[in-house]
């Protein structure tokens, strides 16, 4: 079979990881793996080339996507999928391989209904997706942040001061949850844990008074106004705060053991579910097995808040 495979939204380590394996395992059951370019882009364009076992070498410690990738407004169009389909069929390409989140999950539920065999694996830094316990990507971001907290710990202890380190995740607090766990913040604001300012500027008045030299508040992108926020807290706590947003040195990076692994796994089954004619499903981790679900189930649905939530309140 001639199989097609793509990255595509906001790149996650161990993407590469997954297109190494979509090449490894398809090229090892004999079927040809085209890499598109720069996620639907590349459909959009007809630009893609043939990969081989060679041509994938290296690429399982590199950071970013070596395919590149895109948000193609283009690709929305019906009748650019039509002819994206038209295109792929005229190579004879009868299967994709997406990677990416939930805007690259809604192209492919589009591309298979237009007849595409499709797989998705779940590539994002944001840990959003439905389904799947982690998504490609997440844990390396999550040592990212973490690093990055510990060093302001540092320079907050230094000074005396508060920080606050805003994280990725659009509307999901998995990396501010994650990380701020493993770097001990004192408290952890995200769309599922919403904001408390009195009980967090009541705090910050205590820690003074006991004499503690830092604190960390690490909170979800988009809530707020972070540096606003900071001058808020030094004038109602007397706790001097400063606000760090980390922005895309979230996304980079090369990944860590349990991305390679994760993206390995997922690769080599979405290979497998294609060998037993099976597609219209993403590809999942649940307990620490392999799961596919159909599209359907997982597209704009929301994920269970974390239970980890519960440890917050005992540890933070
Ligand atoms: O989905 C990954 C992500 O990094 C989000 O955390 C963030 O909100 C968004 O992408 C940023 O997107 P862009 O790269 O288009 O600015």
């Amino acid at each position: 079979m001639k199989i097609g495979v793509l990255t595509s939204g906001g790149d996650a380590p161990g993407m590469n990881a997954a297109v190494r394996a979509v090449v490894r395992a398809g090229t090892l059951y004999g079927h040809e793996i085209y890499g598109i370019k720069d996620g639907y882009a590349g459909l959009v364009n007809n630009n893609m080339e043939l990969l081989t076992h060679e041509s994938v070498s290296g690429m399982l410690s590199k950071g970013g996507t070596f395919l590149g990738t895109s948000r193609s407004e283009e690709f929305k169009k019906t009748e650019v999928q039509q002819k994206a389909v038209e295109d792929l069929k005229q190579r004879g390409i009868e299967a994709l391989v997406v990677i990416g989140g939930d805007g690259t999950y809604r192209g492919a539920m589009e591309l298979a209904k237009l007849g595409m065999k499709v797989i998705g694996l779940p590539g994002t830094i944001d840990n959003d997706i439905a389904g799947t316990d982690f998504t490609i990507g997440f844990h390396t971001a999550v040592e990212t942040i973490v690093d990055a907290i510990d060093k302001l710990r540092d320079t907050s202890t230094s000074h005396a001061r508060c920080s606050i380190v805003e994280v990725m995740g659009r509307h999901c607090g998995d990396l501010a949850l994650f990380a701020g766990i493993c770097g001990g913040a004192e408290f952890i604001v995200t769309p599922e844990s919403p904001l408390n300012k009195e009980k967090i500027i009541n705090r910050l008045k205590d820690h003074k008074k006991n004499g503690r030299r830092h604190a960390i508040i690490v909170i979800t992108e988009r809530l707020l106004d972070a540096h606003q926020f900071a001058e808020e807290i030094t004038e109602q706590s007397g706790f001097a705060t400063r606000a760090t947003v980390l922005g895309y040195i979230q996304r980079g990076g090369s990944p860590c053991p349990e991305d390679r692994i994760l993206g390995s796994r997922m690769g080599t089954y979405a290979i497998e579910l294609l060998n037993d004619e099976i597609y219209g499903v993403c590809v999942g981790v649940r307990d620490g097995r392999m799961v596919h679900i159909p599209f359907s189930n997982v597209v704009g649905q929301k994920r269970p808040k974390n239970e980890l939530y519960n440890l917050v309140k005992k540890v933070s």
